[in-house]
């Protein structure tokens, strides 16, 4: 016997930020990032609201486990009847851990900023440990959000190269969910539809036009309830251990390590056939050859870097402690070949340019 849940609610569409008009008259702790908060984006949630509205905007990219208490103590003192994360992943997944260490545990309402993590309509909350370098995806079915609002209108000022970037996530999730070992007809279905359209509309939401950005929100949160049943793989297994130890946005990272993963994962018979479906559906050649080939181009024409960006000393120097914690982290059982510590650790040189592993 299979499972497959639906969850959140979802409002979509140019306007859809009206539907926070449902919380009229609650306490709502609106939880948002710096930026957001200055340029005045968030102010457009608050607006909607008519009840007592506190901010949180101290969020920062990769939120640490150290803000997430912070939080959790600014939510205790102001007993919210709802939490509203308004931002990007970090906002989102540090608001869903808020919300999940509370003693309350108000329900949770997303509006995602970016078109990249899928965060909301997800059981994950990827969180960082500043400490020990290393960041950990919380997994509970209780961080799902209850309501997601995904408004295109909002997208309108982010710049090309977050765009490239959390776009390049929004392809590995749906791309990883496609050959996971917990796929299924349902995310099959999801993961399909979010990588074809990921991958014709990507360029032009580079390029700054607002349907195609509407078009990534929408791709991202399907690539997000895709993974949430399935699971991810490789890809976001080293994407975390990199990303733990030198704070190089998610989205670049994933975009460096793919094509190289998509090339390893190829080796099992079933991924192959599977990558070789996406490629057909994005209108390349069908091999996984093809499909990472296509993404290496999709890459290069929206200015993404091809190599890690770290010194080869200090990524050498770090290799056995980022495999480590790639083969620990939560998203590589569902990878569709088992990869030795070695293995990864090859992957993670090549990444950086390094060459054979050492
Ligand atoms: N929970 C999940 O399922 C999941 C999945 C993948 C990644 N993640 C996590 O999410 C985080 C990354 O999230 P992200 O890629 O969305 O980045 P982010 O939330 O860190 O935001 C990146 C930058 O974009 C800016 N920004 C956001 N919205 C904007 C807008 N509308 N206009 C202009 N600028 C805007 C932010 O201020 C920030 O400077 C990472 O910590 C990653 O590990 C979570
Ligand atoms: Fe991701």
């Amino acid at each position: 016997m299979e499972r497959f849940a639906v969850r959140p609610e979802i409002w979509y569409g140019t306007g859809a930020l009206a539907a926070l008009e449902k919380l009229a008259g609650k306490r709502v702790l609106l939880v948002t990032d710096g930026f957001l908060a200055a340029s005045g984006l968030a102010t457009r949630a608050a607006e909607r609201l008519t009840g007592p509205v506190e901010v949180f905007d101290r969020v920062e990219p990769d939120p640490s486990l150290q803000l997430v208490a912070e939080g959790v103590a600014a939510l205790e003192h102001f007993q919210p009847d709802v939490v509203v994360a308004f931002g990007g992943g970090s906002p989102m997944d540090c608001a869903k851990a808020m919300c999940w260490f509370s003693r309350c545990r108000p329900p949770l309402w997303c509006i995602p900023t970016t078109a990249g993590t899928g965060s909301e309509v997800t059981s994950f909350a990827v969180l960082t440990d500043t400490e020990k370098g290393v960041k950990h995806p919380l997994v509970e079915e209780g961080l799902l959000p209850e309501t997601a609002i995904l408004d295109p209108a909002l997208l309108e000022g982010v710049p090309p190269k977050v765009t490239a970037e959390t776009g390049m996530d929004v392809l590995t999730h749906a791309a990883e969910t496609y050959v996971a070992a917990g796929s299924s007809p349902f995310s099959d279905a999801l993961a399909e539809k979010s990588f074809s359209l990921a991958y014709d509309r990507l360029p032009a939401a580079f390029a700054g036009d607002l349907g195609a950005k509407g078009d990534m929100l929408l791709a991202s949160c399907l690539a997000g309830m895709a993974f949430n049943a399935a699971g991810l793989g490789a890809c976001h297994a080293m994407a975390h251990a990199l990303g733990g130890q030198f704070h190089l946005p998610h989205g670049r990272l994933n975009a460096i390590l793919l094509p190289m993963v998509v090339l390893r994962n190829a080796g099992d018979r079933r991924a192959a056939t599977r990558y070789a479906a996406l490629a057909k559906a994005c209108g390349l050649s069908g091999t996984p050859r093809a499909l990472s080939a296509g993404l290496v181009r999709l890459r290069a024409a929206l200015d993404l870097p091809d190599r890690l960006p770290v010194e080869g000393g200090a990524l050498r120097s770090a290799l056995d402690d980022l495999s480590a914690a790639a083969l620990a982290d939560g998203c590589m059982a569902a990878n569709p070949l088992t990869l030795t510590a070695a293995e990864i650790r090859d992957l993670l040189a090549r990444a950086g340019g390094l060459g054979g592993g050492t």
